[in-house]
């Protein structure tokens, strides 16, 4: 006889292995050497833009637990810095550079799909 399980439409695929992408905001929403938070349904994500690029990470210091969104960007070194204690974390790891703070934060897939700052708010990868 045929053999059993012809391929066919797999239906309730629950794994999603693919990351979804969700529109966040607009990029003149977050100007050119500035970060924002954004409250998703997964936690708090700060967004810089610095340039022409956009980064993504989690809005929670590792330290005390300020928003880094209301920290600042040092362009030159590619960090958001901490307005509580000054920790400083490196945009595209998370790794703080500078302390207090010990561990990273984690970043996020992000991308600028016609002018809209989409992310993947899933924490990209682990350490590698
Ligand atoms: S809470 Fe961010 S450096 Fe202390």
């Amino acid at each position: 006889m045929l053999p059993k399980g012809s391929p066919k439409s797999a239906e309730g695929s629950k794994e999603e292995a693919v990351a979804e992408y969700i529109r966040v905001a607009s990029l003149a929403e977050v100007p050119e050497g500035e970060l924002r938070g954004f409250e998703l349904a997964g936690g708090r994500i700060a967004v810089a833009h610095v340039e022409n690029e956009l980064f993504a990470l989690g809005d929670e210091c590792t330290h005390e637990g300020c928003l880094l969104s209301e920290g600042e960007v040092d362009e030159s070194a590619d960090t958001v810095v901490c307005a509580c204690h000054g920790s400083a974390f490196d945009l595209r790891t998370g790794e703080p550079v500078e302390g207090p703070a010990q561990d990273p934060v984690p970043t996020f897939p992000v991308r600028l799909v016609e002018g809209w700052i989409e992310l993947v708010p899933i924490a990209a990868g682990g350490d590698g």
